[in-house]
């Protein structure tokens, strides 16, 4: 059952418990309802892209409390400093280098070596974020493929079903702006909007002096590799549905490995550690999301010939991993 509730002291502290044990809850923003989970946990983040029935691991945005917060995640350059002092808090997404120590997990940067971050200009978003202490992963809150939700009433009809449940969602209204962040890629040389939103370019252009572009793609299919969905792909080919691990592959299993044999002999449970990850030896889909990119980063050695990836049932989250995998395996053709 989910519960709706207007933001009250008590409700809030309920709200960040529920974050800080893995869950997800819904908030609201100035732009949409997010629906928000630690972004440094990726069990927990796993569950975002589950209850939205999200097709594919598309980045998510971490929102921060303050700048200062969000200087630990990402790389700050004078210009996204100079963006940060006039936007945030306010609805800009900034794509930024990945911070060396940053915490953001994997999954929430869909194993890409940046982070989009801002800082909502909401005071709900900002108490909730600021109780819980971490940055917090939050897509729209509506299931996948739907309208964007800007009331409550929203985020319940489109999640109602949603499996995991939405334990929490918290009512603050409709929200002011309506239409999501707009998203600014600062890793380049030139700085190029990837979402329209209510931040233009020229807006932007005055506290840079630079020019800003539009770069709008369909976020399934970008036009070139070199824009928004740059998923991560492993620098050795993958072989999927492997039912059986040549010696000099490395492994991605899921569950028991009881019928898992190397060719030419032998068991692959006896494969040394390093050449082999398992996403989850219980078979649980969201336990394998979280472990998703970390693990093919791990076996994406230049001593293995390939990775080899057992068959991952395509329900659910699968669906979302399944997607990610056949990307990959694409990439490395
Ligand atoms: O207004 C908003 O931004 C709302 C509220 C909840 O804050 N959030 C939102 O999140 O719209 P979402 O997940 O629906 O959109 C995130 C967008 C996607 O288009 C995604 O591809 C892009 O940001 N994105 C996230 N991280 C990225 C990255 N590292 N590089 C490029 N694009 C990224
Ligand atoms: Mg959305």
């Amino acid at each position: 059952m989910t519960k709706i509730a207007a933001p009250i002291n008590d409700v809030l502290q309920e709200a960040a418990a529920l974050i800080k044990a893995g869950e997800v809850v819904a908030f609201p923003t100035e732009t949409v309802y997010g629906l928000g989970a630690d972004a440094t946990n990726a069990k927990a983040v796993a569950k975002i892209f589950a209850a939205k029935g999200r097709p594919s691991f598309n980045p998510l945005i971490s929102h921060g409390f303050d700048q200062e917060q969000l200087e630990e995640e990402g790389i700050f350059d004078s210009r996204a400093r100079a963006l940060a002092d006039q936007f945030w808090p306010g609805p800009l997404t900034m794509i930024l280098p990945k911070h060396p120590r940053a915490r953001i997990c994997d999954l929430t940067r869909a194993g890409l070596e940046t982070v989009a971050l801002r800082v909502p200009d909401h005071a709900v978003a900002l108490k909730l974020i600021e109780t819980c202490g971490v940055p917090l992963a939050a897509p729209s809150a509506n299931r996948s493929g739907t309208l964007s939700p800007t009331s409550p009433h929203h985020v319940a009809a489109s999640l109602a079903d949603a499996v995991p449940p939405v334990p929490l969602i918290l009512a603050g209204g409709a929200c002011a702006v309506g239409l999501e962040s707009t998203v600014i890629d600062l890793t380049g040389r030139e700085v190029v909007i990837l979402r329209a939103g209510a931040i233009s370019a020229e807006d932007i252009e005055q506290y840079l002096d630079e020019s800003v572009t539009y770069e709008l793609t369909p976020t399934e299919a970008p036009r070139s590799p070199g824009q928004l969905l740059r998923h991560y792909a492993p620098g050795i080919p993958m072989r999927l549905q492997a039912v059986d691990v040549a010696a000099d592959e490395a492994l991605l299993a899921f569950g028991p490995l009881k019928f898992m044999g190397i060719k030419g002999g032998g068991h692959a449970r006896d494969l040394p550690p390093h050449q082999i990850r398992n996403l989850s030896e219980g078979g649980d889909l969201l336990e394998a999301a979280a472990n998703f990119f970390a693990y093919l980063r791990d076996l994406d050695q230049p001593e293995f010939s390939k990775i080899a990836v057992m068959d991952i049932p395509a329900i659910g989250i699968g669906i979302a991993i399944n997607e990610r995998l056949s990307r990959a395996a694409k990439a490395g053709e």
